[in-house]
């Protein structure tokens, strides 16, 4: 649900309009994207000093406010960490280790990897002056997972949820008119689903600022009646006055359409809050002849809530929504606005090839409309609640959402997370149905599961009774949750005869909320099962399943049974069932995890869309087969397909309702050709040829121009292409990609499940530790370079830091010279160190290797360093200072004279073809431009193309 937030006052604010000024000018909400420009670097689950040495100090955070300490601390140097943006999935940076888990996709992260499952990530706020007085609060739409937040050392919170969004308040925390800190610690080592999961703040973040009196978060509900020609709008709104006073508060709704017109505003409600009281106001609306919410006309209407107190306007709250009427009828499947559909899903995981979890808003919606392209009209957020961009996209795309929540429970913990799913969501149209909980084996087919879902279930009506609550379930028919869910979420039909439970259970909707768990690798057509390939013709793949084509000629011929969700609309990392390692990513997908369509997509098409479609399977390149028998297969929705081979006819055949149809034909190279006819006319021709190597590449891209907003990206197919210009549906070319312009490359892929290659290209950051080991006390800072040598004899010296830095010991030591080494470990040529020096003294000259890099130095420096004075092994660091004095007895004085950083460069981006293709994800860097992406191959003729950036 978009909840933008007005910024300046409009015409809406008619009412009261003479007096509806905020008298600071200053909006009266803001809700700030913080994307960009964080600090992140690995940290330890259990390694205090790897970790950065956070909780161990002698109060710990959880002890006494303000005390966070290590990377939780204001103070805390992070200069030498690695600077990203989020969203950021770092799981998908890491290589794949065979020792890691088949569940996360080989990803080396987990209890065996613990070196890469603890992210800090960190970030320096400015908040103004003028925000002294409202209330604000940092929101992080979903992070992987168990997250601890800090601002300026100040504990906010724990989340364990990897997928629920959370909000902590800053207000009281905030350096008005000054920088803040905010600190996250993410442990990502244990998993919470059997599928991959990512690792990090991997959805946005978010600055909300409001007035003391404002509309809480996720405050309203907004629920629709429609009848006839008319519909009931129904506002409920939560407000909340955190001022110190009580206040008088009037609320009042004006709803727009989609052009922006105002169609029907409230009375003025007045109500009087007490301090920190909050009430919930009830509005219902008419609306005449509204345009409905629909798959064909997804029309979004948007709710205007202000709220004022003494004429002053204090929020301003938009809500967007839809007009629609859903209803689920036992014995006759789902109606949307009176009119029955069949729902045609797909389930899915958040994950894409190349960047993770970490899915950019606009690759969310070029996944959507990959699913659509099929004909697909429903998506089962499989197994957790989604991102709420992905929602919005429904909303607007028109796509019917099962939102599902993650762990099935009845203590007051899951009812807080269902809750929490609910209110978040509830006003997206697009949503039909609540899930509870998905395959729970443990308790599904018992009492106990019977009576765990009659009180969620209960529970989450009590929030929303507009929705059906569904649960998905495999098996236990007789005595568990199948007997008690409203809406009965059948995974699949090799489990469970629908027909018996239907009679048993006549009032009960039905559903397929899992069907398929087909296996197939897109462009490949024998199965081999040494090299984990399996053939993508859609075949049963064990007993308790059935094809695609079987499930969907099973659902289609019951009308009882609402539709179903194919198990996936995409591959997703991990279950590579029924493989293990070195396979990485699911068979399951209708597409690839780039999107790149199976042969089943074609499948789906013919019989889920008005199209006329005709697709031939397999490709034509059967060198060394030639003789021997292939078997052909056509995909159409055409009454008759007749097929050919170099002209010659293999024979006519009428294809079945919801079937495809077979040849088996002798290969000889050349063109294979099928004609597609209805009604006796011809209307549609398709071949496939065989091709010779590949000579060229070429490149396609989703979207020509994107937006110059550091965020919107552009999706290129690479493709390879013979002489003639045909598709190789067999290279494998290795491709090295180049790029300029105001974009990056965020990810590539190929949607080869059996690829180890790297997906992510990235520089990377090593530090190196300083260990002062001596000091030795002097009259003055100056003239000691010839102790700074490297080989100068300092056996004689006091351990450094050996006397407390007291009042007393500044009276009788005015300077000390410092020794100490680091040890340089192998590095790039093109790598580049920094220096970041941190203050142990008043002032201080640095040398390394007896050559000076900072004379006279009165605070923390960032100094590049020429390499050439650097040895790799032992080097010497030797530093002048004028003590550093505690004030009060209990200072600590810093005694780390700073850290050395390495970057080496990213390589350059490179990804192999699979089956012909490869995928490249680019990403605006902000400016506006042309971005030009180039692909180079060794045997390939190169290619480039442009999008422009506006
Ligand atoms: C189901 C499960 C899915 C996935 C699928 C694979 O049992 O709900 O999450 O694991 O099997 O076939």
């Amino acid at each position: 649900m978009i909840q933008k937030y007005l910024l300046v006052a409009s015409a809406l604010f008619c009412f009261l309009a003479a007096t509806a000024q905020n008298k600071t000018g200053i909006s009266p909400r803001e809700h700030l994207q913080i994307d960009k420009d964080w600090r992140f670097a690995f940290g330890h689950p259990y390694d205090a000093g790897k970790d950065f040495n956070n909780g161990t100090g002698y109060f710990s955070y959880f002890a006494k406010a303000s005390y966070g300490d290590g990377a939780a601390a204001a103070a805390f140097d992070d200069r030498a960490w690695r600077k990203l943006n989020i969203p950021h999935d770092w799981a998908v940076e890491l290589p794949f280790d065979s020792k890691a888990s088949l569940s996360h996709g080989f990803k080396a992260i987990g209890r065996n990897f613990p070196e890469s499952s603890v992210g800090w990530y960190r970030k320096k706020i400015f908040i103004p002056k003028s925000d002294e007085g409202r209330r604000i609060s940092i929101a992080f739409d979903g992070v992987f997972r168990n997250s601890i937040v800090w601002v300026n050392g100040f504990y906010l919170g724990t989340e364990s949820s990897g997928y629920t969004g959370f909000e902590y308040n800053l207000s009281e925390y905030l350096n008005y008119g000054g920088e803040n800190t905010i600190a996250v610690r993410v442990d990502a080592t244990m998993e919470e689903g059997w599928f991959y999961e990512g690792a990090g703040i991997y959805r946005h973040a978010w600055l909300n600022k409001t007035t003391p009196v404002h509309v809480v978060t996720d405050g309203t509900f907004i629920t629709t009646k429609v009848s006839n020609k008319d519909a009931e709008v129904k506002a409920e709104v939560t407000i909340i006055n955190e001022d110190k006073t009580s206040a008088e508060v009037q609320v009042r709704h004006a709803m727009f359409d989609a052009s922006g017109r105002e169609v029907v505003a409230s009375a003025v409600e007045t109500v009087r809050l007490n301090p920190m009281k909050e009430t919930t106001l009830n509005t219902n609306m008419d609306v005449a002849n509204p345009t409905l919410w629909s798959l064909e006309q997804p029309y979004l209407y948007t709710l205007h809530t202000t709220v004022m107190v003494k004429g002053i306007i204090t929020d301003q709250y938009k809500t967007t929504f839809g007009i629609r009427s859903i209803y689920f009828d036992a014995n006759k499947g789902f109606f949307l606005n009176g009119k029955s559909i069949k729902i045609k899903g797909t389930n899915n995981h958040q994950d894409h090839a190349g960047v993770g979890a970490a899915i950019p808003d606009a690759l969310q919606e070029f996944r959507l409309k990959q699913l659509k392209a099929f004909g697909s009209n429903a998506y089962r957020c499989s197994h957790n609640p989604p991102t709420p961009e992905l929602l919005d996209a429904c909303d607007r795309l028109g796509i019917l959402v099962i939102d599902e929540n993650r762990l099935l429970g009845a203590s007051s913990h899951h009812f807080n997370y269902m809750k929490r799913l609910m209110l978040r969501d509830r006003n997206h149209p697009s949503i039909i149905s609540w899930s509870i909980g998905n395959e729970e084996w443990g308790i599904e087919g018992n009492e106990l599961g019977a009576k765990i879902a009659t009180t969620l279930q209960a529970y989450t009506k009590s929030i929303d009774s507009t929705r059906i609550i569904t649960a998905a379930i495999s098996g236990g028919w007789q005595k568990g949750i199948s007997n008690v869910i409203d809406a009965m979420g059948v995974n699949y039909i090799g489990q469970i005869n629908t027909d018996q439970h239907h009679a048993e259970f006549p009032n009960q909707p039905m559903w397929g909320t899992e069907e398929g768990s087909t296996r197939a690798t897109r462009g490949i057509y024998v199965t081999d099962n040494e090299q984990h390939l399996i053939a993508a013709y859609d075949k049963k793949p064990t007993p308790n399943f059935v094809s695609i084509e079987d499930g969907w000629k099973y659902y289609a011929s019951r009308d009882y049974l609402a539709g179903m969700f194919i198990w996936t609309g995409f591959d997703y990392r991990g279950e590579p069932t029924p493989f293990g390692w070195p396979s990485v990513t699911t068979y399951f997908g209708m597409l690839d995890l780039c999107g790149f369509p199976k042969d089943n997509f074609w499948y789906l098409k013919s019989w889920w869309t008005n199209d006329t479609v005709l697709h031939i399977l397999p490709h034509w390149n059967w060198k060394g087969k030639e003789g021997q028998p292939v078997d052909v297969w056509v995909y159409s929705n055409c009454d008759e397909v007749e097929l050919f081979l170099n002209k010659k006819s293999m024979g006519k055949q009428r294809m079945p309702i919801n079937g495809h149809l077979e040849w088996k034909v002798n290969y000889s190279p050349g063109t294979l050709q099928a004609i597609g006819y209805k009604n006796g006319k011809k209307v549609a021709v398709e071949s496939v040829s065989t091709t010779a190597s590949g000579a060229a590449i070429e490149m396609t891209v989703d979207r020509n121009t994107i937006l110059a907003d550091e965020s919107d990206v552009a999706v290129i197919t690479v493709d390879a292409k013979d002489l003639k210009g045909l598709h190789v549906p067999t290279a494998d070319d290795e491709i090295i990609f180049s790029i300029t312009g105001p974009g990056k490359i965020i990810g590539v892929g190929n949607g080869n499940p059996v690829s180890l290659e790297k997906e992510r290209f990235i520089e990377t950051i090593n530090t190196v530790d300083i260990n002062l080991t001596k000091e030795k006390a002097v009259a003055s800072m100056d003239g000691h370079s010839q102790e700074a040598a490297i080989d100068f004899n300092d056996t004689n010296w006091d351990k450094a830091f050996k006397d407390d830095r007291s009042k007393a010991f500044g009276n009788t030591v005015k300077a000390l010279v410092y020794r100490g080494s680091f040890m340089m470990p192998q590095y790039d040529s093109n790598a580049s160190i920094n220096f970041f020096s941190k203050s142990i003294g008043i002032e201080q000259t640095i040398y390394v290797n007896g050559i000076e890099i900072a004379s006279h130095q009165k605070e923390d420096k960032d100094i590049v360093i020429d390499k050439r004075i650097l040895r790799s092994g032992k080097n010497t660091i030797t530093i002048t200072a004028i003590p550093l004095l505690k004030k009060q007895d209990w200072d600590v004085v810093n005694m780390s004279p700073g850290i050395f950083q390495i970057i080496t460069p990213a390589a350059a981006w490179t990804r192999k073809l699979f089956s012909g293709l490869a995928q490249v994800v680019v990403q605006s860097t902000g400016e506006k431009g042309r971005i030009v992406l180039s692909a180079g191959s060794k045997n390939l003729r190169s290619a480039s193309i442009s999008i422009l950036v506006k």
